[in-house]
Formats: C-alpha cells, structure tokens, sequence
C-alpha cells in the first residue's frame, strides 16, 4: 500500500518548483467558475435518493471511504468490470456489499446537463455525496475540498488489502489507518460513520457467536435474525440503534457493549486506554464528535488525490473514457 499525502515537506518542494501535479491542492471553490449549480445540484439528487431509501445516504458515505482507502480518492470503485478488466467492485469488501452506484450515475448524468459538459469528476461526485448524507442525517456540513479527477483503472487486489476487515483487532486497525496517513484518532471519529447504516448477518456472526465483550441481550436479541451465515447471510442489522440518526449513539452503544462489528467494539474495551477516552468523549459531546469527523473526513478526502492533468474526468462514472 501505498502512503502518499500532500505532507508539508512535499508542498515546500511543490512550492520551489511552482507546483506540481502531484502536489496540486484540493480546493472548495473549484467548480465555482466552471459549474456554480454542481453543489447544488449533486445535493439535490442527494436529497431525493434518501426520501426514497434513508440507508442510501449510509451507501454513499461508504462508498467514498472504501475509494479513498484504496489508492486514493479517485472514483476507482466505480468502474465497472468489463471482460477484459476485473475491477474493486467484486473484491471481498465490496461484493454484494457497496452500493450507490446508481445514484452516482445519475448524479452524473445531471451533472452533465447542468454544467453544459463533463466537468465534474465521479471522484468529487462521491465526496460531495458522502457530505451531504451526512449533513442530512444531522451530521456537520464540512467543507469538501474539490479538484479531484478520475482514475483510468483500478486494483481488485489493493481493495482487498487496503480496506480493513470487521474481525480486525485494534492494533491491526490502527496499523491500517497509519499506513494511510491517518491517526488512532481518525480511526475512532471515522468509525462513528457507524452511526448510520446496516451491517449483514454473516458480517457480525462471528461477533454474536464468539466475542465475549458483548451485552447478553443484544447478543441474543441479534442472534434471532442471524442463526447461521448461510441460512440468513442477507439479513441485515443497523449498526447502531438510531441508523438514520448521524448522532452520537454509536459512541453509546459501545460503552454499553453493543457494538455491533468486532472492530467497532476494539474501540472500547474499559480499560483506561486511548480509544475508550475518545470514545466516551465522543458518546457524550456531538458538538466534539461533528467537528473531529468533519476534519477526519477531510483529511481522508486528500488521500492521493489525482489533480492537474493526471488521471480524467469520466463521461460515465462506470467506465473509462
Ligand atoms: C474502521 C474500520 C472499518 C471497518 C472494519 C468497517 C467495516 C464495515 C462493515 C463490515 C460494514 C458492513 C458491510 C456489509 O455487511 O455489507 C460496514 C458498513 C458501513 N461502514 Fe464501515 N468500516 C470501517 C470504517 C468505516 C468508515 C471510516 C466509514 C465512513 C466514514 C464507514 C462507513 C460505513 C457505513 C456508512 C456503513 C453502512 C453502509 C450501508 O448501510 O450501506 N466505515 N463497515
Ligand atoms: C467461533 O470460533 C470458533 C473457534 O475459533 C470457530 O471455529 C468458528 O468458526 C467461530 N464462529 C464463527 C461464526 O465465526
Ligand atoms: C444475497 O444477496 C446477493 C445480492 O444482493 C445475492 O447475489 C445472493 O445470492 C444473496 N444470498 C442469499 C443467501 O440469499
């Protein structure tokens, strides 16, 4: 994996030698000129798609972590395989998993008519998107930072490398988000996007099955939709107690014991370390919590960007140009 970040070392070097591509910086205004109604519009659409289904705004919100987790912010995800190209689409974390893609689609193709042209990128799409899921929910409206354009492949074996899975440990989590440039701190705020959305049966099987650190009538409550993997592997469960609530409750839920992953509950384990800190923090202060995603979300946002003339924007987020 790589772990390349705009660090200050690189923006002085960008800086001397007047800008590189590589160093080329996100900014908000960037569709500003070129498209003033591409917020708006991608909002709009937004919008709609959670009327229609609330857990949409959690997809969407996926959606931009598992593109940024793997080689970037760079709408990769979206490519859809081809017979001659295997996508990250059927990778392990993603297959029968992620979803949003026609609501991308058909941000895109209003984007498209609104702007007079193909101006926006499917990788800005996405995290414009995941904000304004967010911001729905009752989560903060942080500023997105923009100028991100598309990648032209994409890597099935770096999504099931790069994106961490739900038995890992803390230790493993934490050694995953370093290596993409992101803190213990990161790791907890960035968890709480698991205060909205759903989680499978066979996800959290092994948890309900095995773990120990798990409230006994949560567990058996869950256990009655999740008997066995195969049977049930469909079934989904909220991944905290108010999935449409961007709220503070999955902080609860894990002082409690009820995280529903493995890896939401290696959050807090009550014992006195860093993480059952930020955890309680977090579980009683969403002010703390809104302000601390909204900069980590940012932050994950500027993963390896492509910026300048690297990369494309695609006509159609599901292929390349
Ligand atoms: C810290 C490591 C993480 C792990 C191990 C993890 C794992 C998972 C798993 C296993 C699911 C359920 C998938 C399924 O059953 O199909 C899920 C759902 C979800 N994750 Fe994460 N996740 C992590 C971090 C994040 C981050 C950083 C975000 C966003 C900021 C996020 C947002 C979501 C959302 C919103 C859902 C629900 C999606 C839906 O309902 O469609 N997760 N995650
Ligand atoms: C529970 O742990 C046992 C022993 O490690 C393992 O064989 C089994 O597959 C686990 N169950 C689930 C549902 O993961
Ligand atoms: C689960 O859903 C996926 C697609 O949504 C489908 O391909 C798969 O067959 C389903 N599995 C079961 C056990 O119903």
């Amino acid at each position: 994996m790589s772990r390349f970040q705009c660090s200050p070392l690189c923006l002085t070097v960008a800086a001397i030698i007047a800008f590189t591509h590589t160093c080329a910086q996100l900014t908000p205004d960037f569709y500003e000129h070129v498209c003033p109604d591409a917020l708006p519009t991608i909002r709009g659409v937004v919008e709609q798609a959670i009327q229609q289904e609330p857990r949409m705004g959690a997809s969407l919100l996926r959606l931009h972590f598992h593109d940024c987790f793997v080689n970037g912010c760079d709408g990769s995800n979206l490519l859809d395989d081809t017979p001659t190209f295997t996508g990250e689409k059927t990778a392990g974390p993603n297959l029968n998993s992620l979803r949003g893609f026609d609501v991308v689609d058909q941000i895109k193709s209003e984007l498209n008519s609104v702007c007079h042209g193909n101006v926006v990128s499917c990788a800005d799409i996405v995290a414009v998107a995941a904000r304004d899921s967010v911001n729905i929910f009752g989560g903060p409206a942080y500023q997105v930072l923009l100028g991100r354009r598309d990648a032209t492949t994409a890597s099935f074996n770096d999504a099931n490398n790069d994106i961490p899975p739900p038995s890992s440990n803390l230790q493993a989590l934490l050694s995953n988000f370093q290596n993409h440039g992101l803190n213990l701190q990161d790791l907890v705020v960035l968890s709480g996007g698991h205060t909205i959305g759903v989680a499978r049966c066979g996800i959290y099987l092994p948890r309900i099955t095995n773990d120990t650190n798990i409230d006994s009538d949560f567990r058996a409550s869950l256990q009655k939709g999740c008997p066995n993997a195969e049977a049930q592997n469909n079934n989904t469960n909220p991944l905290d107690s108010t999935t449409t609530l961007f709220d503070t409750v999955y902080f609860k839920d894990l002082l409690q014991f009820k995280g529903l992953l493995h890896s939401d509950q290696e959050l807090f384990k009550n014992d006195g370390s860093e993480t059952d800190g930020l955890v309680t923090l977090y579980s009683n202060n969403p002010e703390a919590f809104w302000a601390d995603f909204g900069a980590s979300m940012i932050k994950m946002g500027n993963l390896k960007p492509l910026t300048g003339q690297n990369g494309q924007i695609r006509q159609n987020c599901r292929r390349v140009n």
